[in-house]
């Protein structure tokens, strides 16, 4: 089977972890846990990085840092993962649902405006897939109409928008280092802001809210959302290899993008006309055009040995969701044509360009079968 992702775990990741270990360095509150914070903030230029137990974490403790009222309304992509929803929610705040970019699969400016209201407080900016959202235009448009700006980094490792890296947008942003991020701590998140008493009081709400003069005693109920030694030991390692890991997956993202080309049924990413970036592909999308033939086709990629992942299903759309908040969903059509006919392909370290070239030969027959069947 060649599996979808694999964790890039080099030999320096390796000794790095170990150093830690031999130094019993493996807890929560050990120094290598600031460590790693320090080039977390010093790579993606913010004054505070609070690393946590995972992303959804981050984005927990980043809305809850905010203090946000019941009728606030947060505009957020509905083509994103599950825990931006629950953030906005378990925050006690309204979700308002944003479609995405027809070819960039990533929220813009003018998906943000059709749903400004003057309950607007904040924004959720998601960037999705290893390109970016219009990062830049929304920071600037928050700023000037008085929204707070959140901007979830989790996808976009080292991705830079007009001069400055993913990581840096708004007032905060968060990461995840699961096992299939461009930097893994196995399981890891972190919070990165340049307001100090959010970093304050983010750090108390990861730990407990457990303060020296005092410990033990308590003045609110917060978490342990902390993250390891040995997590933290992996982390700074893979930040150093950071654009390594991006360069393998530019190069083998372009050779699909060559081989898919004159496949017009299929159809990928592509930046549109405001975006400036490069595509790290952290993961490889393809969109099928025909309708309802994609689930036939994961199948029988499947029965030949490629794993596949089905893309994320529209927040809009989530059996979860609250009914009040099912109100007002109109105008996500991008959203939901991804949610039902995009999938992702194998893609990173683990595979060769012949496995490229097999994947997609499995990809293009296995379309056209299932084309000829409907
Ligand atoms: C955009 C985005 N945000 C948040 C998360 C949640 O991160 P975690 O899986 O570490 O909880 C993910 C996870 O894949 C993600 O893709």
């Amino acid at each position: 089977m060649i599996r979808v992702f694999e964790p890039r775990l080099t030999f320096s990741d390796k000794v790095s972890v170990l150093n830690t270990l031999f130094k019993n360095n493996i807890s929560g509150t050990s120094p290598t846990v600031g460590e790693f914070e320090k080039s977390l903030s010093s790579q993606f230029n913010r004054n505070y990085a609070i690393t946590v137990s995972n992303g959804s974490t981050a984005l927990d403790l980043a809305f809850e840092v905010l203090n946000l009222e019941k009728d606030d309304e947060v505009i957020v992509p509905s083509f994103t993962i599950i825990s931006c929803l629950s953030a906005i929610l378990r925050a006690g705040a309204k979700p308002v649902f944003c479609d995405v970019d027809e070819q960039s699969w990533n929220m813009t400016l003018e998906k943000v405006k059709e749903k400004i209201t003057n309950k607007t407080k904040a924004v959720l900016m998601v960037h999705l897939y290893g390109l970016a959202a219009e990062a830049t235009s929304i920071e600037k448009y928050c700023n000037d109409n008085n929204l707070i700006l959140v901007e979830d980094s989790a996808e976009a490792h080292g991705q830079i928008v007009d001069g400055r890296p993913c990581g840096s947008f708004g007032h905060i942003s968060t990461m995840s280092f699961y096992a299939n991020k461009h930097v893994t701590t196995g399981e890891g998140g972190a919070i990165l802001t340049n307001d100090k008493s959010f970093s304050e009081e983010l750090k108390l709400m990861r730990n407990l809210g457990f303060v020296a003069s005092k410990r033990f005693v308590h003045e609110n109920l917060y978490w342990n959302y902390r993250l390891g030694g040995l997590q933290s030991a992996l982390g700074i390692s893979q930040l150093k290899n950071l654009n390594k890991t991006i360069d393998i997956k530019i190069k083998q993202g372009d050779l699909y993008q060559e081989l898919l080309k004159k496949h017009n049924d299929i159809l990928t990413t592509q930046l549109s006309k405001w975006n400036s970036v490069q595509n790290h592909y952290w993961v490889f999308g393809v969109l099928l055009k025909a309708p309802k033939i994609r689930d036939s086709v994961m199948k029988s990629l499947q029965s030949k040995g490629i794993e596949t992942r089905p893309f994320f299903w529209p927040l809009h759309l989530q059996p979860v969701l609250p009914k009040n908040f099912k109100e007002n969903t109109t105008n996500l059509d991008v959203s939901e044509k991804l949610g039902k006919d995009g999938f992702y392909i194998p893609i990173g370290s683990h595979i060769s360009a012949k496995d490229q070239k097999n994947i997609v030969r499995e990809l293009v027959d296995s379309i056209k079968r299932h084309e000829y069947q409907e």
